[in-house]
């Protein structure tokens, strides 16, 4: 392969500039020709295309965002986008295509490779880890930490006001990021998608724990577990305690990858730029434990990656 191409997609993650420069430099490194797509699959199809050289990528590793934007292409969900997509990628001369991002990304990359038999080679790029076929996706260990310094401020103040705070985090519709960050910052509770909860009975945890002499408490909540409740006038009028409800919202999404991140971005960038130029097409890379690995994006998007019931029980072990 002599000319590949490169797209960050969906929601930006921290490390993901890391990737770009791992899969960038392990081609050009090849003697490969690298391109970069602005904007996603949005980009390929208004054909906003960049040469990259080794410079190009120079300087990004500490930064979050991504150099090349992002966007969710509606477009592209389109048979005739998806066509229009293929049709610019062979125009620009590109033989393959390197997808940063999460499970959306990575169904519009398999899209491209079973629809026109394509050559894609997919990165997890997600702050949710929701990605199955991977330990961890990159950004999610940033995401943690971010949430875990929010929860850890917060924690001050909840003990000096003797108040509950529940702390939503993001996740959409997975509680990874709530549950590490959760157990990380010593939560009380983690509400998750993933499994049953009863508000009530959480309550009445926090009235035993209050008589117990801990008159502060922490609740993690992933934003996709709770709706259409206000849980602040629920806990304040089943627990007679003083509750704060905080967002964290897109503050997870940015800042500087930790090291962690850095060097998982780089890993997989490299592996996957490897990979496509030797060969191999329409999978996902990933690591399983310390080992980089690679699978079908068929088996990727086939199963949601699931939470480890353990570490749940671990919280309120560790709250008791
Ligand atoms: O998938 C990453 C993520 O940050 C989710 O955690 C969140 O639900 C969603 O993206 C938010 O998307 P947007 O940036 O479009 O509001």
């Amino acid at each position: 392969m002599r000319r590949i191409g490169i797209i960050t997609s969906g929601g930006d993650s921290p490390g993901m500039n890391a990737a770009i420069r791992g899969a960038a430099r392990a081609a050009l490194g090849r003697g490969a020709q690298v391109v970069g797509f602005y904007h996603g699959y949005e980009g390929i199809i208004n054909n906003e295309v960049i040469e990259m050289e080794s410079r190009t990528v120079g300087g990004i590793i500490a930064k979050g965002g991504t150099l090349l934007h992002t966007a969710r292409s509606k477009e592209f969900r389109t048979p005739e986008g998806r066509k229009l997509a293929i049709e610019n990628l062979k125009k620009n001369g590109v033989e393959g295509l390197v997808v940063i991002g999460g499970d959306g990304s990575l169904t519009g990359a398999r899209a491209l490779h079973e629809e026109f038999g394509y050559p894609v080679m997919g990165v997890p790029g997600s702050i949710d880890n929701d990605i199955n076929g991977t330990d961890f996706s990159v950004g999610f260990d940033t995401a943690v930490n971010t949430a875990l310094g929010a929860i850890d401020r917060v924690r001050d103040t909840a003990y000096s006001h003797e108040r509950v705070f529940v702390i939503e985090v993001m996740g959409r519709h997975n509680g990874f990021i709530a549950l590490e960050a959760g157990l990380a910052g010593g939560a009380e509770a983690v509400i998750i998608p993933e499994i049953p909860f009863s508000l009530l009975e959480i309550c009445d945890d926090l009235r035993a724990m209050h008589a117990r002499g801990k008159k502060s408490s922490l609740i993690v909540v992933a934003e996709g577990a709770l709706r259409a409740v206000d849980v602040r006038d629920f806990i304040e009028k089943n627990t007679g305690y003083e509750a704060r409800y905080i967002v964290l919202g897109h503050m997870q999404r940015g800042g500087s990858p930790t090291a962690f991140d850095r060097v998982l971005a780089l890993q997989l960038g490299a592996h996957a730029a490897n990979r496509l130029i030797s060969g191999h097409h329409g999978e996902m890379v990933g690591v399983d434990g310390t080992k980089l690995v690679s699978h079908p994006l068929s088996y990727v998007l086939s199963t949601e990656r699931q939470i480890d019931p353990e570490k749940l029980l671990l919280v309120e072990v560790m709250a008791s």
